[in-house]
């Protein structure tokens, strides 16, 4: 029996996944396809109901519906209860499983790829939208010792700031206004600026005067690779991390629920990169 996966969302036309899981797939033997879902709110039941047969290994989950699958399914696992975000199902003998792997990659991220480990340091996250969410409860599971939140709608920021104190045992605290002293060892920008198609591509966000020198500077946006954020970091000086890595880790892990086999990294990380150089090639012309 061919298996089967895919994602959920809507748009997914520019979704990297089917690119990256479907080369882990093949490069593990699995006879599997992954699949685009694009998907409208009125057969989000269906489409969710769906993954319930057996061929069907489970499904990822995108914009807008990280939220709204939660009702739709079974079981919540890992931290996706108190994130209040799913981003993995999972399709265990008819059972949905829902995980949120989004904030686990980025810890992943960090550890393997810039060999950072958040216990004990001081952090400051730039925007706090869904993304910032996943990555702040993770960020308190880690260890940091202290949370701070800007974002440009000062509410969002302290509704997360009140969400994640209550799972942290370090402190966790809104900032009226990006920061000024240089006191933080980690930066990380989770807004949509300095993405292509987004409301500001050639914008910076606010952050990295909060850096100390031996800061690590990380920014979430995957496309383009090297963001005006990571840029303007490295003119400072900092050491930099892009989007690409949570990106392919949070897949690595949604691949090892689906299937129980262990994720080929560099694998995926290769197919996401040819297809992001494709596309940029294709947009020059
Ligand atoms: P995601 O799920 O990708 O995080 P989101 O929930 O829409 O998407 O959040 C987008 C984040 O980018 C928010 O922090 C948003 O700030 P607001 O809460 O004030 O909207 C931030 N953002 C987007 N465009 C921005 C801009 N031009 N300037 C500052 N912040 C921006």
């Amino acid at each position: 029996m061919k298996h089967l996966a895919g994602i959920i969302g809507s748009p997914v036309a520019h979704s990297l996944s089917p690119v990256f899981q479907q080369a882990a797939f093949g490069a593990c033997g699995l006879d599997a396809e992954y699949q685009r879902w694009e998907t409208t709110p009125a057969v989000l039941p269906a489409r969710v109901a769906s993954l319930r047969e057996a061929r069907c290994l489970g499904a990822n989950v995108t914009i807008p519906y990280k939220e709204q699958v939660i009702p739709l399914i079974d079981e919540l696992g890992g931290q996706s209860a108190r994130v209040g975000a799913v981003n993995t199902i999972v399709n265990r003998g008819g059972r949905l499983f829902g995980f949120n792997t989004d904030g686990p990659g980025f810890i992943a991220a960090l550890r393997d790829e810039a060999s950072f480990d958040v216990a004990g340091t001081d952090v400051l996250l730039s925007g706090a939208g869904g993304a910032a969410r996943g990555i702040a409860f993770a960020l308190a599971e880690a260890g940091a010792a202290r949370i701070a939140i800007w974002n440009r709608t000062a509410s969002r920021a302290a509704r997360l700031a009140a969400d994640v104190a209550g799972e942290a045992r370090g402190e966790v605290v809104s900032l009226p206004a990006p920061p000024s002293e240089a006191r933080y060892d980690l930066v990380v920008q989770t807004t949509s600026i300095g993405m292509e198609g987004g409301p500001d591509p050639t914008g910076v966000a606010a952050g990295l005067d909060g850096a100390r020198q031996s800061a690590l500077a990380v920014d979430i946006v995957y496309a383009p690779e090297d963001t005006p954020f990571l840029q303007a970091a490295r003119r400072r000086g900092l050491r930099t991390l892009g989007g690409l890595p949570m990106l392919i880790h949070q897949g690595a892990l949604a691949f090892e629920l689906f299937t129980g086999v262990h994720a080929p990294l560099e694998v995926m990380f290769d197919a996401a990169r040819q297809e992001l150089a494709r596309r940029s090639a294709g947009a020059a012309r």
